[in-house]
């Protein structure tokens, strides 16, 4: 008789015939770092993340250092917001002094900056607005601007979540002008209006002031519309492609990895929440469910995995 449980008898026999395999050089760990001094403050919607300023980050970044994984994703929230979004583009922003203290005291870390205009505009959307607008192709010099001013910070990789159309070959174009040849574009292709991101709004103090963001981020029901956006972005040069969120778009994971791209997914704010509040009830085992949800990112073709669980997956996954 065929007997599938033959493999399953004892742990070692059910590690050497494991498919998929998470390693923790494949975790990224997003960071939220806010202008001014002396501030770690809790973000109470996603409970052990904090925002820091960048004389307060160094217990963070030591332990991201020290946890083996590759690096980090950074967002920057800075004092002056404005229509235009300055601060995003200023070589003396946030962000940008963030990235020079990190790259200078921590080289070995990859630092992937964020470009998207939204928690730097008042309006806190991620483009430019006129008329309760937001307007395409006057926000691409902006965030071209940004990808430029973050790649001479030392950024190792840029990253747009704006969703605007020709994002990538104007950022491209921008980053080539500019010197930056090596420097890769990993595009937030796929990134669906999700209302698992209003914890990360809290955190990156980004949450619009008018309206939501469907009119430029993906309806979450179209997976055939988002293998097109994928594509468009690979032809404008992306060299890492995205699905953003990861859980509830895993299909859209699987058809993508067919592509045969580096992929990524964004494990975001409110996956995250869901599995710490009902850790924190005592609902589930929290080790056992992060395990099983970045493993099943990887089986659907997941390459590199943003997760706000890395750190304590890092060291789990070591156990
Ligand atoms: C900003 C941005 C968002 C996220 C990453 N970059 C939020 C948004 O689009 O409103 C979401 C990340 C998360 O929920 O963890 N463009
Ligand atoms: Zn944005």
């Amino acid at each position: 008789m065929k007997r599938f449980r033959r493999l399953r008898s004892g742990e070692a026999l059910r590690d050497l015939v494991r498919e998929t395999k998470v390693h923790k050089s494949e975790l990224i760990y997003p960071i939220f770092i806010a202008d001014g001094e002396n501030i770690k403050k809790p973000v109470d919607s996603m409970p052990g993340v904090y925002q820091y300023s960048i004389d307060c980050a160094d217990e963070l970044l030591q332990s991201i250092e020290s946890s083996g994984i590759s690096g980090l994703l950074i967002f920057g929230i800075p004092k002056y917001k404005d229509e235009t979004a300055s601060s995003a583009y200023d070589d003396n922003g946030v962000t940008q002094r963030a990235i020079r203290y990190i790259k200078e005291n921590y080289p070995k870390l990859l630092v992937i900056a964020d470009v998207c205009l939204c928690e730097y505009t008042s309006h806190g959307h991620c483009g430019v607005v006129h008329d309760h607008k937001i307007v395409n192709d006057e926000t691409l010099p902006l965030l071209s601007k940004m990808a430029v001013s973050l790649a001479k910070s030392g950024a190792d990789i840029i990253a747009p979540s704006d969703m605007m159309d020709g994002r990538v070959a104007a950022i491209r174009e921008a980053l080539d002008k500019n010197g930056f040849i090596d420097t890769p574009i990993m595009s937030y292709s796929a990134k669906f209006a999700s209302s698992y991101y209003s914890p990360f709004r809290d955190a990156a103090e980004s949450a619009p002031c008018f309206g939501d963001r469907k009119t430029y981020q993906m309806d979450g029901a179209n997976g055939r519309e988002a293998l097109r956006e994928i594509e468009d972005d690979i032809a404008e040069s992306a060299d890492i492609v995205m699905v953003k969120p990861a859980l509830a778009y895993l299909d859209v994971v699987k058809e993508a990895s067919r592509l045969g791209y580096p992929l990524a997914v964004y494990n975001v704010s409110g996956e995250y929440s869901m599995v710490k509040a009902a850790a924190q009830n005592g609902w589930i085992d929290e080790k056992k469910i992060v395990l099983e949800n970045l493993t099943a990112m990887k089986r659907a073709g997941a390459n590199i995995i943003i997760t706000y669980h890395a750190l304590d997956a890092a060291r789990w996954l070591e156990e």
